[in-house]
Parts: C-alpha cells; structure tokens; sequence
C-alpha cells in the first residue's frame, strides 16, 4: 500500500514538474517570466565581445536581419516589376522580380564600378533619374547617407507615378565596420522616423511600416548568431519595441 502510495506521490510529482516546465517555456516565448535580480543566467552570453563579429558572416548559417529583409520582400515581391531601382547591385530585384521585371538598373554612388548602370548619390540627388522607376529597393541603404531626409527626399522624386519603394534598415544592430569604413554606417532608425521621413513627402495613407525581431532574436543577432540557431517561434514573433529590421512599403500617389 505504501509502496502504491509512494508511486502516486513521484508521478504527481513527475507530473507537477513537466507542467511548470510548459508554462515556463510558453512563459519565455511570450516574454512573461521575470527572473529577480542577480538569478538570470547569462551562460554562453556572459562576455564582452559577441560570439561572431561581423554579423556572423562566415559562420555558415543564414543571417538573421538579412532574413527578416527577404520575408518582408517576399511579402511584396508583386511590387518588384517594370522598371527598377536597386543600390550596391540587383540582388533583390532578380531574386523577387523574376520576369516582371523588364529594366534592372544598379546604382552606385561613385563612378567605375563595372555592375553601375546608373552613377548617382542619393544623398545630394545627382544623377539619380527623377519620376522613373515602378520600384526602388532600398535594402539596408538609407542607415548609410548622414543626410537621411536628402536620400528618402530623392527616392520618392526617382519614383513614377504608382511607383513603390521597398525599404530596409536597422532599428538595433551593432555598426557595420566595413559600411562605416567605406560610406558610412550613421544610423538606426525608428518606425516612427521612418514613417515621418517618408510623410514628408507623400500621404500618410501611402506608407506602411512595419518591424521585424524581439529581444531574443535582437540578443542573437548582436552575437552574429544564427537563425537555424533560433526555434520557428522565436523568430516569428515581433516586438515593436525591438525592431531589428524597420520596413518601409511606399507608393507614390498616381497624381503626384
Ligand atoms: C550595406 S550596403 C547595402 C547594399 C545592398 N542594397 C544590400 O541590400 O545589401 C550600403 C550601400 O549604400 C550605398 N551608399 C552609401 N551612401 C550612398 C549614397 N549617398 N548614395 C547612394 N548609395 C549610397 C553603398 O555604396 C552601399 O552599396
């Protein structure tokens, strides 16, 4: 009877165990456990320098930031056709656009680069086309041009009426060595910002923003860790407070 009373005992106790490991782990995702003071673990985080600099690169897995970049231009690939814009090179615009797109151009700013088939600074507008792109993708750019308002000023003027932009930049991120090395590496923005560099120039009604990461995935990402070292749950889920990709869909007005 004992021994009976004894087994009921541990599996109650087995039982009591595994629930409070559920709820802590629906806990952790939904970012509800708050550890006291002095008991959070930092295990392998517990350092001053990151795990992988230079965003992971060379670590064999897919980047995180540049994975929230493609899910948000997946979702507008349809956006990518006709004639279009992209800066650095046309990555993006043959990856999504496929066949809809009939003109890639590539901008860079500085003359002699053989992929250049436009030369043109988005920062003062010179040489950048005005009124003629369907689509500017603008990934990962604008935190490069110390005069922000200059670049989104001249991006939405290149536009054609109907015309989209599509762009990316960092609302948390550790500076890129290799961008402020070269042209720059000035800023991360706000969704708020964004929405209001964009408002300067076409309706409120025009321009959607969006972000992209949590505090999880911003931690990993700092590291250079990862997405495969992150669950499904984790990366999908968005805090607004910590955006590590700020998003940006805008459409010129067909009258304007
Ligand atoms: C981080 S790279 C991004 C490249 C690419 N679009 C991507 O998604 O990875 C930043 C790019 O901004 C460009 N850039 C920096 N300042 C610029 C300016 N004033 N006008 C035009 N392009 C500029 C650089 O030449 C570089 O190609």
């Amino acid at each position: 009877m004992s021994q009976m009373k004894s087994q009921i005992e541990s599996r109650a106790a087995a039982l009591l165990r595994a629930s409070r490991a559920m709820v802590r782990g629906a806990g952790q995702l939904a970012g509800q456990t708050t550890p006291p003071m002095g008991s959070v673990r930092f295990g392998s985080l517990r350092r001053t320098t990151p795990i992988a600099g230079s965003f992971g690169y060379g670590r064999g897995g897919t980047r995180i930031g540049r994975h929230y970049v493609n899910q948000f231009i997946q979702a507008h690939a349809d956006d990518i056709h006709g004639r279009v814009l992209e800066i650095g090179d046309n990555h993006v615009t043959k990856t999504f656009g496929g066949d809809r797109v009939t003109q890639s151009d590539v901008l860079h700013a500085e003359a002699g680069n053989p992929q250049a088939t436009v030369v043109g600074d988005l920062a003062t507008g010179e040489g950048v086309p005005a009124g003629v792109y369907d689509c500017i993708v603008l990934t990962q750019v604008v935190q490069c041009v110390y005069d922000i308002r200059a670049a989104i000023k001249h991006t939405c003027a290149a536009l054609k009426p109907g015309g989209v932009v599509l762009m990316t930049t960092l609302g948390l991120g550790q500076i890129s060595r290799y961008d402020a090395d070269r042209w720059g590496d000035y800023w991360r923005l706000s969704a708020q910002a964004a929405g209001r560099l964009f408002g300067e120039h076409l309706p409120d009604d025009a321009v959607e923003v969006q972000t992209y990461g949590n505090v999880l995935t911003a931690t990993a990402f700092l590291h250079g860790l990862s997405l495969e070292e992150l669950t499904e749950p984790e990366v999908d889920t968005h805090d607004p407070d910590y955006p590590i990709i700020v998003a940006t869909r805008a459409q010129k007005p067909m009258d304007l």
